[in-house]
């Protein structure tokens, strides 16, 4: 059965084929939890080392897919921003840029061109709107584009651009990371599906997949024993680390969400209100009924 998300403009954006996520769950219930964190670790050491290719120049495009709050976003910018301290040492203007939200096609295009050098990097950062409009989708698969030499075009005349100093056709010898909630292929729309199919041959494509319960709590123990709340600061860290380890075990169906942000709301919680935080938890954190 899929269940769909409708967006403003009726399209199927995000749409969850809750069989094979059913399937999925079997299939990892066979595994050991050293396995699932050895494998979600992996995952995220892949994802670490293509944003440096990419930074490098080494990889031209990739698109990065998985659930909301796992660490995609943090994962990619982390490694730029290191990549890019030299830059920011002698206070240069970045190499790279992380746009976030909607962009019209034109905004799209003129971004690129900012970035056309080689060795920047672009980062469409749940930027799924793109997908849903052709022109930007064209654009967007010029950039994603792994073939040798990209040129991108701009086929109307238009006074903005040329305002800005834009030509109307360069060449992008930059790179770009696609970062999206979207799984592609549980994406069932024909439309969306066939945009999908063309930007994925195009580029690397890394699928942070952890669709079940199971993985997304490991993942959240994995990254506190990492050290994600000692920014916090807690008196007896290690009491509270398994504090709110166990209050997000014992609720795992209730969470509104099982992800890293809602370890962050918990941990804000836990350091404002250290007595009842579990009571105002309750009722921020958790679905109704
Ligand atoms: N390895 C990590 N160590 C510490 N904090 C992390 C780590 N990964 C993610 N976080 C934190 O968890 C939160 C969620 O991560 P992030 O924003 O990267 O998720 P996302 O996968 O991009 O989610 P979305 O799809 O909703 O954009 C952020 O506040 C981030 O700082
Ligand atoms: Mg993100």
């Amino acid at each position: 059965m899929v269940t769909a998300n409708k967006s403003s403009k009726g399209s199927n954006i995000l749409e969850f084929d809750n069989d094979a996520i059913r399937a999925r769950e079997q299939e990892v219930a066979q595994e050991t939890d050293q396995s699932i964190m050895d494998r979600l670790r992996e995952r995220f050491k892949i994802l670490d080392d293509m944003t440096l290719a990419v930074k490098q120049g080494n990889v031209r495009a990739m698109i990065v897919s998985g659930p909301p709050g796992v660490g995609k976003s943090y994962g990619v910018e982390s490694v730029l921003e290191k990549a890019d301290l030299f830059n920011k040492l002698a206070e240069k203007k970045p190499k790279y840029e992380i746009v976030k939200g909607a962009m019209s096609a034109i905004g799209l295009y003129a971004k690129l061109y900012e970035f056309s050098a080689p060795g920047n990097v672009v980062v469409f950062d749940d930027c799924d709107s793109i997908l849903m409009e052709d022109l930007s989708l064209n654009i967007l698969k010029g950039a994603l584009d792994s073939s040798s030499r990209r040129f991108i075009s701009w086929n109307t005349d238009s006074r903005i651009l040329r305002s800005e100093g834009i030509p109307d056709r360069f060449e992008f010898k930059g790179a770009a990371i696609f970062i999206t909630n979207i799984k592609f292929e549980h994406v069932r729309s024909k439309k969306l599906r066939d945009h999908l199919d063309a930007l994925e041959s195009r580029c690397h494509y890394i699928d942070l997949q952890m669709d079940t319960t199971r993985e997304k709590i490991l993942r959240i123990k994995q990254i506190i024993t990492d050290g994600m709340l000692d920014r916090y600061d807690f008196d007896k860290p290690d009491e509270v680390r398994d504090e709110l380890v166990k209050f997000i075990d014992d609720n795992q169906t209730k969470l509104r969400e099982l992800s890293l942000r809602m370890v962050l709301k918990l941990a804000d919680l836990r350091k404002s209100f250290p007595e009842n935080w579990q009571a105002t938890a309750r009722t921020t954190c958790m679905k109704r009924g």
